[in-house]
């Protein structure tokens, strides 16, 4: 977050006409696909017993850094990185907005107009993704950059799978925030809109500061008038509140994390119910990233839970200049249910295997939580500590990610059997989604002002795509063989499936997911809500029921996975609620 000003350019804001720019589907930058584990696929015997357990896979080569990263259907993912010198080029200068084809292993460079360096952004009710907020500054040699602060970036709903003729539109002219938002987060609400939180004005050194903190939240499309809403919790978490946690809770309420405290924050009212704060000492947003995450909601009372995990135990008035890359990160996990009961007992500790700085926490459709990425030490951040290796503030990358399982006993609920060791590094500035074919795409990293191939291995500008996949990528799975295309909330819809082998099943699950925006070890908006399900006597389909109200699942875009004894399908993507423009009113 502390940048040579050498290496950067003031914008000029003399932003002309309206914009509207098309993906060039021409200048693919680079394709390495390896060959899939061929004979994986054979079926004859059990599979457990001879397909590849959880395997990384190298799939190519992003062409920018993807800091972030939003799967936008259910063959492309968008990735965003600053406007910098990154190879993959459009129009003559370096891109920093780009889509992955999840099915080829390729990327198209997107043209964008605004910095969308640590931007955040969502899938809103009619399924176009908004990216918001953004970075002051431009850079030598790519002149065309505007000023990201205020951006408002919008991929409308992409029917083509290989994303021919999709746009990112912006006209930062007319269409912005009302308020400059560097380092915000943003989800979307039960009406379907997108809340935008906190961040600061300006390129702030580490912390965030009284001076330049954007101490509000504000709505797209707006509400209010158009004017930011003061919220004093962002106030109180100063200075280490740079992109704060959120979740909506099942009865419409916020859930909000920022240094070591949180909040359920009222919409309605502007009402702030202070919740306890997280024990230890423990600091969990930016500049000290740990990471956080709403466990799956179940029917039929969706109680809802939050875990978090990682960060730093640092106090928050220790100068950057005085922090070691070397200072341990926490290992701790703190969860707490969101009910009475549940915030009168408080914060309940648990430890992961190792300590993690900048660790994402991500749902798995079986209900479990992937833990990944991350360092043992030192904190977020470019060149700022007294000690960085090359310019990382963060050291000893950690290559072996975790499973939490949530329903295991306490102290048993983490566990890296049968999880693979990468040897690529994903330390700042890296992204992973979940994609819907029930792998996860893991990308990015680069502790670095700009692209740097000469630091130390693992600090390096990191353009290696991997995905993370489940033994079960490698055989035999149930199918959701069609789903509607709309659901519509309380309602119950029926899908064909099919289970290999017709199998009687023990266990079934049906999850509807909001996949989230990776930014900065966070996933705005990111859901998991379980449906109850009825398989019929043929084992031939499933009659499940949508979630009751859109407090439970937000309007907007889903995928729907079936895991079938812990073997899961791809995804069908459903559009929940009318799909119509937000704010919707009627459900
Ligand atoms: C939370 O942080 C504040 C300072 O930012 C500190 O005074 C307080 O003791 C911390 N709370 C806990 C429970 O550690
Ligand atoms: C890479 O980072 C190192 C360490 O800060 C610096 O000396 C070098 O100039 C950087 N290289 C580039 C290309 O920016
Ligand atoms: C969705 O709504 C936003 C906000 O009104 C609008 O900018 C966007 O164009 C809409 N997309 C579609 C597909 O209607």
């Amino acid at each position: 977050m502390v940048y040579k000003n050498e290496h950067l350019t003031e914008l000029n804001s003399d932003a002309s006409s309206v914009r509207c720019f098309r993906v060039t589907t021409a200048s693919v930058y680079m394709i390495s696909l390896l060959p899939l584990l061929a004979a994986s696929v054979a079926l004859a015997t059990p599979l457990e017993s001879r397909a590849p357990g959880w395997t990384f896979t190298e799939k190519g080569n992003s062409g920018i850094v993807a800091l972030e990263s939003i799967v936008v259907s259910p063959t492309l993912v968008v990735f965003f990185d600053r406007a910098s010198d990154d190879p993959l080029q459009i129009n003559g200068h370096s891109a920093w907005g780009a889509l992955w084809d999840l099915q080829t292993s390729k990327v198209t460079p997107l043209d964008v107009v605004t910095n969308g360096f640590c931007a955040s952004g969502a899938l809103i009710s009619n399924g176009s993704m908004v990216s918001v907020g953004g970075f002051p500054l431009g850079f030598p040699g790519n002149p065309t950059i505007e000023d990201g602060t205020m951006g408002l970036r919008i991929f409308e709903p992409c029917d083509d799978p290989a994303g021919v003729g999709c746009t990112l539109f912006e006209d930062p002219l007319t269409l912005h925030l009302a308020e400059r938002r560097y380092y915000p987060s943003s989800i979307r609400i039960p009406d379907g809109s997108l809340m935008i939180l906190g961040g600061s004005h300006n390129n702030v050194p580490f912390y965030n500061t009284i001076d330049e903190a954007a101490l509000t939240l504000e709505f797209f499309p707006p509400k209010d008038g158009g004017v930011p809403r003061p919220i004093d919790f962002l106030r109180r978490t100063l200075p280490a509140n740079l992109f704060p946690r959120q979740f909506v809770l099942p009865d419409g309420k916020i859930f909000m994390i920022a240094n070591n405290q949180s909040i359920i924050y009222d919409i309605e009212t502007g009402d702030e119910r202070i919740l306890p704060e997280i024990p230890n000492g423990i600091r969990v947003t930016n500049p000290f990233d740990g990471s956080a995450i709403l466990l799956p909601l179940s029917p039929p009372d969706f109680a809802p839970e939050v875990l978090v995990c990682g960060g730093s135990n640092i106090p928050d008035t220790v100068p950057v200049i005085e922090i070691s890359r070397h200072a341990p990160a926490s290992d701790q996990c703190s969860r707490i249910l969101l009910t009475e009961e549940g915030i009168k007992r408080g914060w309940v500790v648990e430890r992961m295997l190792e300590p993690r700085i900048m660790p994402e926490l991500v749902h798995v459709p079986n209900g479990q939580v992937l833990i990944i990425n991350g360092a043992r030490t030192g904190v977020t951040g470019i060149g700022s500590v007294k000690d960085p290796l090359g310019n990382s503030n963060a050291d000893h990358p950690v290559f072996t990610p975790s499973l939490y399982t949530p329903n295991a006993p306490l102290g048993s609920r983490i566990s890296n059997i049968g999880l693979p060791t990468t040897d690529i590094a994903r330390l700042y500035h890296s992204s992973v989604t979940l994609t819907p074919q029930g792998n996860f795409l893991v990308a990015g990293s680069n502790p670095n002002m700009e692209t740097n191939l000469t630091v130390p291995v693992n600090t390096r500008s990191e353009f290696r795509v991997e995905t993370l996949d489940p033994p079960f990528m490698f055989a035999p799975r149930p199918r959701i063989l069609n789903a509607p295309a709309k659901i519509g909330f309380g309602k119950q819809f029926t899908v064909p499936i099919s289970i290999p082998n017709n199998v009687q099943p023990r266990n079934i699950q049906v999850a509807l997911m909001d996949l989230g925006f990776s930014s900065h070890a966070f996933h705005s908006g990111a859901r998991l809500v379980f449906m109850s399900a009825q398989l019929s006597g043929d084992q031939r389909s499933l009659t499940v029921t949508a979630p009751p109200n859109p407090n439970v699942f937000p309007p907007g875009p889903g995928f729907v996975f079936l895991t079938v004894d812990g073997v899961t399908s791809e995804a069908q993507k459903v559009m929940v609620g009318t799909g119509a423009s937000p704010p919707q009113t009627n459900f």
